[in-house]
C-alpha cells in the first residue's frame, strides 16, 4: 500500500512523537512509523527531568495540560561530596528558571494519547522500516506490517530512530562523523514506589562511587548507584542496592531513605556520542539517533526536545515561507546546543565519578572543583545554566 504525506518520520519515541504534534498544529502532515508497540515503548524507563524549554514546547504542541498539572518544579538541587552537602540554586543562580521533574514515560504518553485523539496515522509493529532515495527529491518509506508491504512518499524523513535506529546504519558511510567517549562504569538505577528522600535531587560523589536521589513523583521514586560495567542487574537485589545506596548517602538522607520493592531494575552503560553532520539530503537525524550523553546532567532528552526545535521551525519555514534556510542551518545550528551539552554532560561525569585508574591527584581535584562550586558564585552559576538549559 503507497501512502503520501509531507515529512516521514521514523520513531515514536519522545523525538519523533513530539516533532509530529508539532508539525500537526502547524498544518504539516505527517506519519510516524515505529518497529514496536505503544506499550513496548511506554514500558521503558527513562529520563525524568525537563527543561523550560521541553516544557514550552510540550506547551506549543498543545499537550502541555497534564505536565503543568503534576510537574514539580525543581528550583535547586544538592551536591554532595564526602558527607558535605551543598545545594545549588539554580532559581537564583539564573535570574529566575527551574527545571520540571516529570518522566520521559508521561511525556511520551501524553503525546501518544495527542496523536490518537487526532486520528494522526501512526504504524507500530513495522518490520524492516527503511529509508530511500534520501539524495534525491522525492524520498520514501518502505515497511512491512501484519504481511502487508508498505510505502511512504514524502517531501522529508525524520530520523528520530534512536541510537540503533536504521537511520544512522543508511548514512554511516554517506560522510557520517562519529565521536565518542566510553566512560568505565555505569549506572544500576532503581525505580520504587516509595517517597523521595528529599524534595529535591541529590547528587554525590562518595569514595564508593556516584549515587542520584532523583524522583517520579512525589509518591515514587528513582534512584541510581554507579557500578562497574562487568556488573549484571541479575545479581543485585532491591535490598542489595538499598544498603549500597545508604552507604554513599550523606547521614541525614542516609537515615531518612525509605525503601521498598522494585518496580524495575537495570544497568545503563555511560557513553558520549555524537555524530555529524544530522543532516543528510532529505533526511534529518533528531535525538538519540544523532547524539548520546551520560545521563549526569539529565540532558538526553532535552536534547531531543532542542533538535525537534530546531528541525520544526526549519519545516515550518520551508512550507510557510518556501525557504530552505532553516533546513540548510539545522545540523550547524542543532549540533552548536548538542556540544554544548555534551561538554556539560561530560564535565559532570567527570566531576562527581569514581573512575578506575583515578590517582590521589585526581581526587584532589574532583574536591577542588566541589570547592569552586561552593565558593565560587562564577562556578555554581555556570553550572546552574548548563543544568537548566541553555537557551535555543
Ligand atoms: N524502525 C522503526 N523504528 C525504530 C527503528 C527502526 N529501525 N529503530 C528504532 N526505532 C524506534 C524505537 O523503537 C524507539 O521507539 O525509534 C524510537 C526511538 O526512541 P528513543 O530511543 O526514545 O529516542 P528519542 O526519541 O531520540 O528520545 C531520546 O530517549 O532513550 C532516551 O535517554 C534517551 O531520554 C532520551 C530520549
Ligand atoms: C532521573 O530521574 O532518571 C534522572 C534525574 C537526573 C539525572 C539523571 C537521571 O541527572
Amino acid at each position: 500500500m503507497t501512502i503520501r504525506t509531507q515529512v516521514a518520520i521514523i520513531g515514536s519515541g519522545p523525538a519523533g512523537l513530539l516533532l509530529g504534534q508539532l508539525l500537526f498544529k502547524a498544518g504539516i502532515d505527517n506519519i510516524v512509523v515505529d518497529r514496536v508497540s505503544k506499550e513496548h515503548i511506554l514500558g521503558r524507563i527513562r529520563a525524568g527531568v525537563l527543561e523550560e524549554g521541553t516544557a514550552g514546547l510540550m506547551d506549543q504542541a498543545g499537550v502541555g495540560a497534564r505536565l503543568q498539572l503534576e510537574n514539580l518544579p525543581h528550583d535547586g538541587f544538592d551536591l554532595v561530596f564526602d558527607n558535605e552537602v551543598h545545594r545549588i540554586d539554580l532559581f537564583n543562580l539564573t535570574g529566575g528558571k527551574r527545571v520540571h521533574v516529570y518522566g520521559q514515560t508521561e511525556m511520551t504518553q501524553d503525546l501518544m494519547d495527542a496523536r490518537e485523539a487526532e486520528n494522526l496515522t501512526t504504524f507500530y509493529d513495522a518490520q524492516n522500516v527503511f529509508p530511500h532515495d534520501i539524495d534525491g527529491e522525492s524520498p520514501y518509506l518502505t515497511f512491512e506490517k501484519d504481511g502487508t508491504s508498505h510505502r511512504i512518499d514524502c517531501d522529508f524523513i525524520a530520523g528520530c530512530d534512536g541510537f540503533h535506529g536504521i537511520c544512522r546504519k543508511v548514512v554511516a558511510d554517506n560522510g557520517m562523523q562519529t565521536f565518542e567517549k566510553v566512560y568505565p562504569f555505569g549506572w544500576l538505577g532503581l525505580l520504587s514506589d516509595v517517597p523521595p528522600v528529599h524534595e529535591e535531587l541529590i547528587y554525590v560523589n562518595h569514595s564508593l562511587g556516584f549515587a542520584l536521589c532523583s524522583q517520579r513523583s512525589k509518591t515514587r521514586s528513582r534512584y541510581y548507584v554507579q557500578c562497574a560495567v562487568s556488573e549484571n542487574v541479575e545479581d543485585w537485589t532491591a535490598d542489595m542496592f538499598w544498603d549500597e545506596l545508604r552507604r554513599r548517602l550523606p547521614d541525614e538522607a542516609a537515615q531518612k531513605v525509605i525503601t521498598g520493592p522494585a518496580l524495575e531494575m537495570s544497568i545503563a552503560p555511560l557513553c558520549s556520542v555524537v555524530s555529524e553532520p544530522m543532516r543528510f539530503g532529505r533526511l534529518f537525524l533528531a535525538g538519540d539517533a544523532a547524539h548520546i550523553v551520560p545521563p549526569t546532567g539529565a540532558k538526553g532528552l532535552n536534547l531531543a526536545a532542542s533538535d525537534v526545535h530546531y528541525l520544526f521551525e526549519a519545516f515550518r519555514e520551508h512550507y510557510a515561507d518556501n525557504s530552505t534556510a532553516g533546513i540548510d542551518d539545522y545540523s550547524r545550528r542543532a549540533l552548536l546546543r548538542v556540544w554544548n551539552a555534551e561538554r556539560f554532560s561530560w564535565w559532570m561525569t567527570s566531576v562527581m565519578h569514581r573512575f578506575p585508574d583515578m590517582s590521589t591527584f585526581d581526587r584532589r581535584i574532583q574536591r577542588s572543583e566541589f570547592y569552586q562550586l561552593t565558593h565560587s558564585q562564577a562556578a555554581s552559576t555556570a553550572l546552574a545554566e548548563n543544568y537548566v538549559g541553555l537557551p535555543y
